[in-house]
């Protein structure tokens, strides 16, 4: 059986193309989505929102913020104002292979850098909390922006077929995912492609880079039972022409904690009292900590947390050693870094955790049993980009992105798909919104980077428009 069927469009959207995006939107909505909760009805496996609802209430990146943020050019970091807020987290006792081991760890070692930690709470072979199961979608723990609809995957197909068009068409066109889980991006864009794009879908490799083997063989399983297992690529390419997308990737990558304290930066490692694992402020593990924070401009106020993503270096070295030519669109949530480290809405760092679709704010408690983040600085994502000779490009709001993009032109046509239920537009609709919410998921940010581009050709979604009528600021 076909799993992931032709998507309703089909030729409807053939006509949309490259910056040919008319209809715009007025975004409201939400972070990472949890399951909706009340008033929430399905039909078959597509959510129904309640119409006009924002979801629950956690991950206001921007609350009281102007709805949309302009497409902007990289600028340099400012430093940030200081609110003092200090205090501890505390977990329960534990018991699991997982924290067996990262007892013992600790035992031989003393305490362990945060970024140990959720290495290995996260990603330990037998029992990190991603390499034991599908942990996104419905009946995981927490929804991302593919799981929420396959009218993202739609808008994304659109911009890989611009990216397509923009490199020349090439063949073939590598499209490498990092973090794909188990595929349901995936199957959104290249159904879409198959209705859409049917001579890019020739020409189309899909390479997934996913590290959890759960995750990997349902991916596989899914693209299979869809008729697409010829497209897939087993592993990376040496040298890719195309396009390199991670979707709520980065923010799973193990990130270094930080704390100001005495009038200096400290780190706080991972220990052991005996029952429960708990922060220990200690020197820095490594100076390219206060590097990097100094080179973002950060100063922090006394008694206030951050993280920093080192391992998102090694991850960019990555990807620029595999695309030969090319963009990487790195959607996430985050911020440049003077808001991300802004002590009145981040006092004690952007670290959150998700388990059944609830979120929790101790990342010390159930190593493995739960999901571990912490919010992308992508200042630092894009000086490190550009030492590494993928260009930044550009940085939009996911809200802006998917506008501009064709969003709006989709819900548009899909109205007009014969066969269209109320039930199925409402759905699509509502999951837009969601997906649009200044609030939520649409402050998200969509950053593009380029590697031997003409850097003035930029997709859809990122040109700048004019939205609900206000002029973008410059
Ligand atoms: C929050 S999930 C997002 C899954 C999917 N992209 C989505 O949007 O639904 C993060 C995914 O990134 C994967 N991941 C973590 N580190 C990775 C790395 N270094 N390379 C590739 N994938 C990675 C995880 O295994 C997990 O599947």
């Amino acid at each position: 059986m076909v799993e992931a069927p032709p998507h309703p469009l089909a030729s409807l959207c053939r006509p949309c193309r490259a910056g040919r995006v008319r209809q715009r939107l007025t975004p409201t909505w939400r972070g990472r989505v949890r399951r909706p909760v009340a008033d929430t009805r399905r039909t078959g496996d597509v959510p129904v929102y309640p119409l006009g609802a924002t979801g629950a209430s956690h991950g206001r990146l921007h609350a009281g913020r102007p709805a949309l943020i302009a497409t902007t050019r990289w600028g340099a970091a400012s430093p940030t104002r200081a609110v003092v807020y200090t205090g501890g987290g505390r977990n329960r006792p534990v018991g699991s292979p997982l924290a067996d081991l990262i007892q013992r760890e600790i035992a031989e070692r003393g305490p362990i850098t945060f970024a140990r930690f959720m290495e290995l709470a996260l990603y330990h072979p037998q029992h990190g909390y991603y390499m034991t199961s599908v942990r996104a979608g419905r009946a995981g723990d927490f929804l991302t922006a593919p799981e929420a609809h396959p009218i993202f995957g739609w808008v994304i197909a659109r911009q890989v077929a611009e990216c397509w068009d923009l490199l020349d068409r090439p063949e073939p066109f590598h499209l490498v995912e990092y973090g794909p889980g188990s595929g349901t991006l995936a199957l959104a864009i290249l159904g879409y492609l198959a209705q859409n794009e049917p001579h890019l879908l020739e020409r189309l490799r899909y390479c997934p880079i996913e590290p959890s083997a759960p995750a990997r063989a349902e991916l596989l399983r899914r693209l299979g039972a869809a008729g697409w297992a010829h497209l897939v690529t087993d592993g990376p390419p040496a040298a890719a022409s195309g396009l390199v997308l991670a979707n709520e990737v980065v923010d799973a990558l193990p990130v270094h904690r930080v704390r100001q304290e005495g009038g200096e930066l400290r780190e706080l490692f991972v220990g052991w009292d005996g029952q429960r694992f708990v922060a220990v402020p200690g020197p820095l593990s490594t100076p390219e900590l206060a590097d990097w924070l100094a080179r973002l401009g950060v100063q922090l106020v006394e008694g206030q947390e951050t993280e920093v993503c080192l391992a998102m270096l090694g991850w960019l070295d990555e990807v620029a050693r595999r695309l030969e030519r090319g963009y990487l669109l790195v959607l996430d949530y985050g911020a440049p870094a003077p808001e991300r480290a802004d002590p009145t809405r981040f006092p004690r760092g952007t670290i959150r955790t998700y388990a059944a679709h609830a979120r929790g704010s101790d990342p010390l408690a159930d190593p493995g049993e739960r999901d571990i983040t912490a919010h992308v600085d992508f200042t630092m994502l894009g000086l490190a980009a550009a030492e590494r000779g993928l260009v930044p490009l550009a940085l939009t709001t996911q809200a802006e992105f998917l506008a501009q993009a064709g969003l709006g032109e989709l819900l548009v046509a899909l109205q007009a798909e014969p066969g269209m239920t109320a039930a199925q537009y409402l759905a699509a609709r509502a999951a837009a919104l969601h997906l649009l919410d200044p609030g939520g998921m649409g402050a998200f940010r969509v950053a593009l980077f380029g590697k031997a581009i003409d850097p003035a050709a930029l997709p859809s979604g990122f040109r700048q428009r004019l939205l609900t009528g206000v002029p973008l600021p410059e």
